[in-house]
């Protein structure tokens, strides 16, 4: 550390270690902005006009988001209070993890997952338990059940995986939820389930009333399209969601993103149209990689993941140059969201010669 880098007061030494949350690379007007897992439609009508007729800026939103909440407990058939409102579930993680988990204690998760876990452990005080994904690039659940000490606070699953785009089954999860502790706190990430389409995936809100230690996290950022707004929600035990409201920044979710979330509930059958076709994108994508030679685990969200190992930079690039940018995460793969029908057709005349480069044991190339 130079000089100038040193900090002129003293903060805490993890902290000034962590590295600062990475964007998904901005893409410039010719490229195509393939890395932050974002849906590519434009917002629907309605729910631009919802946002636009909230105009008392002057005003705090209401800090709960009830009108919000009672839509959702009407949809998952629970109490208002069983829903908490968050500005994104990064939010609802973040607080999830303070409420549980401080000095001393341990989060667990599986790796590679989702990029903002390990720094949300650390700003928490925490430690982060990592447990390696499976050579399928699933979770390895009884791995995790077994890393479970009496120190672990908190297990984060996440189906899909960001960045795998792999399901944890039912019955994978319901195996693990009867080994887990009833006092221990079980986050499961959803943010990408409106993709799902295996039909033995796990489904997290029926859940609930069976196991009172899960929260589930859902997001309106993907599928509904409003990743600009900032709004998702915890759907769980009261006392559990009413700790993670003890530790919110209070007024974080405006009344802007309450209203389009609304207005994307009572449009949700033309979304969910919308993630239908990005889902089929996604599968025809995932099928003519495979033709292609390509080993890449089956996607269950709105991306794809690449273990393109020691070349995940190369080809990175090599995508970037032909206008994609794409989210590497060297050295292990890359992750490609599913976007423009154009960004996929650009992706499969390149992605034949980049397979074909790989070396022949390579793991992201078909054996044979
Ligand atoms: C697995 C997972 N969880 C949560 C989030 C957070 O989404 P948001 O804060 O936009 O709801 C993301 C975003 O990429 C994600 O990939």
């Amino acid at each position: 550390m130079s000089l100038s880098d040193r900090p002129s007061v003293r903060l805490r030494p993890e902290i000034i270690a962590l590295p600062a949350y990475k964007q998904g690379k901005p893409a410039d007007a010719s490229a195509f902005k393939l890395s932050s897992n974002e849906n590519p439609f434009d917002p629907l009508p309605g729910v631009v006009a919802a946002v636009t007729a909230e105009t008392a800026y002057n005003r705090y939103p209401d800090a709960s988001a009830l009108a919000l909440r009672e839509r959702l407990a009407a949809k998952y058939s629970v109490n208002v209070d069983q829903v908490h409102i968050g500005s994104g579930s990064v939010a609802l993680l973040a607080q999830l993890i303070l409420a549980a988990a401080g000095p001393g204690d341990e989060v667990l998760y599986s790796w590679r997952s989702f990029e903002a876990y390990p720094s949300l452990v650390t700003v928490a005080g925490a430690t982060s338990v990592r447990v390696a994904n499976r050579t399928d690039h699933g979770h390895d659940l009884p791995e995790m059940a077994a890393a479970i000490s009496d120190h672990t606070r908190v297990v984060i699953v996440c189906s899909p995986n960001n960045p795998t785009g792999t399901i944890v089954t039912k019955d994978e999860f319901e195996a693990f939820m009867a080994v887990v502790p009833t006092d221990l706190l079980v986050i499961l990430d959803e943010a990408y389930i409106e993709f799902v389409t295996q039909t033995d995936a796990v489904n997290g809100p029926p859940l609930l009333a069976r196991y009172p230690n899960l929260v589930v996290l859902r997001t309106f950022s993907k599928a509904y399209g409003l990743a600009g707004l900032r709004v998702g929600y915890a759907l769980g035990a009261v006392d559990i969601l009413n700790a993670a409201r003890s530790t919110a920044i209070p007024l974080s979710v405006t009344a802007q993103a309450a209203a389009a979330a609304i207005a994307s509930l009572e449009a949700e059958k033309e979304l969910l149209a919308r993630v239908r076709s990005i889902a089929a994108r996604r599968d025809a994508t995932w099928q003519a990689l495979t033709r292609q030679g390509w080993s890449i685990p089956a996607p269950q969200g709105n991306f794809l993941w690449l273990p393109t190992g020691a070349e995940t930079t190369s080809v990175a690039e090599a995508l970037g140059a032909a206008g994609l940018v794409v989210r590497p995460f060297p050295p292990e793969g890359i992750r490609v969201s599913i976007g423009e029908e154009e960004a996929v057709a650009t992706l499969l005349l390149m992605s034949a010669d980049l397979v074909g480069a790989l070396p022949a044991d390579h793991p992201a190339r078909q054996i044979g």
